[in-house]
């Protein structure tokens, strides 16, 4: 079976009527929306906040209720894929929704991550920083400052700079890591800087294989 689909599996364990969820982003969660709507068609009952369009997409076409922040006073469970798996961190922007995706996973009660065996493999990943239009060039000279070979993220059906969900321009930052929670806070306390793409605070990863899941 997909090992995608397998993590995914992993998480439902964690899934109790009534809860309220944070959905996350990308081709690994995109199971556990389709799971949660199964569980929906069973007579379970959520109501979820999307950390995208696209995910938002998705859980309406599953019949899955999505409210916005402020209609919840809590997130109960949060589920989350990510792009590699570091050392009591984890790189996640792939997708370019991380902002809503820190905002929903570190206000969750619970964080899983969810990631295929491959994404263990992985040797190197940008810091991926979300930053106002306006402060783009300014960011940059920050991050380079940082030691980081910042490249504005374009492409992707579109001229020019990818917009987020937000609005924002996108940074691709290849940069090393030795302390990821200074680094996530120095990146943040740069002006212009919305959010970036390193995570220090989740419950838990569960890893798919082809066969199963296990949890790190
Ligand atoms: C989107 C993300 C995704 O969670 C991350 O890119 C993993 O995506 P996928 O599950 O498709 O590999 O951070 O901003």
């Amino acid at each position: 079976m997909d090992a995608k689909l397998n993590a995914c599996m992993g998480a439902m364990k964690y899934l109790k009527d009534g809860m309220v969820l944070g959905l996350g982003t990308g081709s690994t969660v995109f199971h556990f929306i389709n799971l949660v709507g199964e569980e929906m068609k069973k007579g379970k009952k959520f109501v979820c906040v999307a950390t995208s369009f696209d995910t938002e997409m998705l859980a309406k076409k599953n019949g899955i209720p999505i409210v916005s922040l402020d209609q919840v006073s809590k997130i109960d469970l949060a589920v989350d894929g990510a792009d590699i798996i570091g050392k009591e961190y984890v790189l996640k922007g792939g997708g370019g929704a991380l902002a809503r995706e820190k905002v929903v996973g570190y206000f969750a009660d619970k964080f899983l991550v969810v990631v295929d065996e491959g994404k263990l493999k992985l040797k190197s990943y940008p810091v991926v920083v979300e930053c106002l239009p306006f402060a783009y060039a300014t960011v940059m000279k920050a991050m380079e400052n940082l030691g980081a070979k910042p490249k504005l993220r374009s492409g992707g059906g579109k001229v020019g700079p990818v917009v987020s969900d937000n609005g924002n321009f996108i940074l691709d930052c290849e940069m090393k890591i030795t302390n990821a929670k200074k680094l996530e806070q120095d990146i943040n306390a740069i002006p212009g800087v919305v959010e970036n793409g390193i995570f220090t605070k989740f419950s838990k990863i569960i890893v798919g294989t082809e066969s199963g899941s296990r949890e790190l």
